[in-house]
């Protein structure tokens, strides 16, 4: 099903123009307003998920079913083989496949193919090169696009700035402050690493705050400064919560793992358990101005944040979750060459 036109694939946001983020989220909004055509008649989807998922499972095959497109929802631990993704190896170990011939294989029966990758957890010096989802995109001959990785979750983000705009028109010189919170099952920078980027580019004020040893990866920060020099943007780092939250207009909290911990789960279950109070409550949201609260989730209650702030009228989660649906669409759409 490969065409003519150059390919391309989604890692991360940054893969795309800004005028291109901005056309999907006018287009997302559009959709969101008025519905769509079915605009995906005669496209097949794959959905390869290594890790599970609520939100982006279903609002990916709803978005592909609502467009009347064929989603092939396919997971890995019962549908398909282990797959290797190292080049070059004598495959001696678990997996009987490449995903080099995965990748060609199923590039002749679908248009598209959405992963979510599995992470080792074992060494963060692996993880974050993301071979996981990289090999696909070097072999397959149709459109990748990541459903979150070690470092990168675009397809929340985009929903977090249709949100953002949604809420604010303009984002230049509104102000952020994305807060670690104390979980259990913490997950990977990748939600926290995509929004910082994306929130940036668009000339946000960020501030980022999180205890000491909990700092994002250094090319993502250095990164960062690029960004910043190159837009309206600035972003702060802070080890400090409440100052961290005085004036945000959205506080938006996010657990990741400690990268300096990453592979030891007693160290790291020792660290977290020294910030069991980096938790928003109304006390910490009434810091803010007019504050709003966000999270990608899943989200832990009364442990991350109270029920109060996540059923009150400052939170903007469900908002936040509904726009997957819509942003999907558009992203789509703009990826399969489709007006709605
Ligand atoms: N936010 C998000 O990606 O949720 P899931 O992990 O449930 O897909």
């Amino acid at each position: 099903m490969a065409s003519t036109a150059a390919l391309r694939h989604l890692v991360r946001l940054a893969d795309l123009e800004q005028s291109e983020v901005d056309s999907i989220l006018e287009l997302s909004s559009k959709i969101r307003r008025e519905g769509t055509k079915e605009a995906l008649n005669g496209k097949t989807i794959g959905l390869l998920f290594f890790r599970r998922s609520l939100r982006t499972r279903v609002s990916f095959e709803a978005a592909i079913g609502q467009l009347h497109g064929h989603p092939i929802d396919l997971n890995s631990s019962s549908d398909f083989w282990d797959l290797e993704d190292r080049e070059g190896r004598v495959m001696d170990g678990i997996a009987p496949e490449h995903v080099c011939d995965a990748a060609t294989v199923l590039s002749r029966y679908v248009d598209l193919i959405a992963i979510r990758t599995r992470l080792s957890g074992n060494s963060w010096s692996t993880d974050r090169l993301d071979a996981g989802i990289r090999s696909w995109a070097n072999h397959a001959d149709v459109p990748i696009i990541n459903m979150e990785s070690a470092l990168w979750h675009p397809l929340q983000t985009l929903a977090d700035l249709m949100t953002l705009r949604e809420h604010f028109g303009s984002l230049k010189k509104r102000k952020l402050t994305i807060v670690w919170t104390h979980s259990p099952t913490a997950a990977s920078p990748s939600v926290v690493n995509s929004l910082l980027h994306a929130t940036i580019r668009s000339g946000m004020q960020v501030r980022l705050a999180h205890p000491t040893g909990y700092d994002l990866d250094p090319e993502v920060l250095q990164e960062a400064d690029s960004i910043c020099a190159q837009s309206e943007g600035s972003y702060e780092v802070s080890n400090k919560l409440p100052e961290a939250v005085d004036g945000a207009e959205v506080v938006y909290g996010r657990s990741w793992w400690s990268l300096d911990d990453y592979g030891n789960p007693t160290l790291a279950a020792n660290r977290r358990a020294r910030h069991t109070d980096w938790k928003v409550d109304p006390k910490l949201l009434a810091l803010g101005e007019d504050a709003h609260f966000m999270h990608a989730m899943p989200v832990r209650r009364n442990l991350e944040v109270t029920d109060s702030v996540l059923d009150g009228p400052e939170s903007l989660v469900y908002q936040q979750a509904e726009n997957r649906l819509h942003s999907q669409k558009a992203l789509l759409l703009h990826f399969l060459g489709r007006s709605s």
